[in-house]
């Protein structure tokens, strides 16, 4: 399959992979090898099993064989959610970077704060001031935005769900979801939302 995308492929292929399926003997690292040789210009990889889906924890280490095993970059996935599992992450697998999946979701802010928690150098948020509140109501806004490009007039099925994780754990968002049950157009349930972020106090929040 891999070798069918690279005949066609202008562009660099890159694979993700998964540390095999976890009922056989492990081949992640010769899987990987495999890829390389095929001529793919990245790997990116999560450490845990098909089997295990999302139980128990990412396996670094073995993340770390593929480094090591490999000489093209590794993209090392699975369990980062913030600075501090970042540098963990990077220190024990020595990956080229880093992939977050979950931890991303209704927080795409995550990115430009672990470069900035980190001292990386990065260019200014697109967000006036460096607030979570503020950060957080700008991804929204960009969020509908991009919805209304894909779906128009039409309602995007996933937008309450995307709502709810926008404003996961937030003060008082509980309460505020409730009242979204109502809400059957999705310019009406973006406007609640972005009302209820507009209003949040910053000193309350701890993201
Ligand atoms: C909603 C959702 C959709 C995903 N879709 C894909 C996908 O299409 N292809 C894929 O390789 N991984 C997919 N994943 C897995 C993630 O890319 C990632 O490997 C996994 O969530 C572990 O990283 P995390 O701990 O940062 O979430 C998905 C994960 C989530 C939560």
């Amino acid at each position: 399959m891999v070798r069918a995308c690279l005949d066609v492929a202008e562009v660099p292929i890159s694979v993700k992979v998964r540390l095999g399926t976890g009922t056989g003997p492990n081949t992640a690292l010769e899987v990987a090898q495999r890829l390389e040789k095929e001529g793919i210009y990245r790997i990116c990889v999560h450490g845990r099993t098909l089997k295990q889906r999302y139980s128990g924890l990412a396996d670094w280490e073995q993340i770390r064989d593929i480094v090591d095993g490999v000489e093209i970059p590794v993209i090392a996935n699975g369990d980062v959610v913030d600075s501090a599992s970042t540098k963990l992450c990077m220190d024990i697998t020595k990956s080229a970077g880093l992939m977050i999946g979950r931890g991303a979701i209704g927080m795409p802010n995550i990115f430009y704060d672990i470069k900035r928690d980190l001292g990386w150098n990065i260019s200014p948020p697109p967000w006036k001031e460096d607030n979570p509140a503020v950060a957080r109501l700008w991804c929204w806004k960009r969020y509908l935005d991009i919805s209304k490009q894909v779906y128009g007039e039409k309602m995007n099925k996933n937008i309450k769900r995307h709502a709810i994780s926008f404003t996961k754990g937030l003060p008082g968002a509980s309460a505020m979801r409730v009242q979204l049950h109502s809400v059957t157009t999705q310019e009406e349930l973006g406007k609640r939302v972005s009302q209820y972020l507009e209003n949040l106090n910053p000193q309350e929040l701890k993201i």
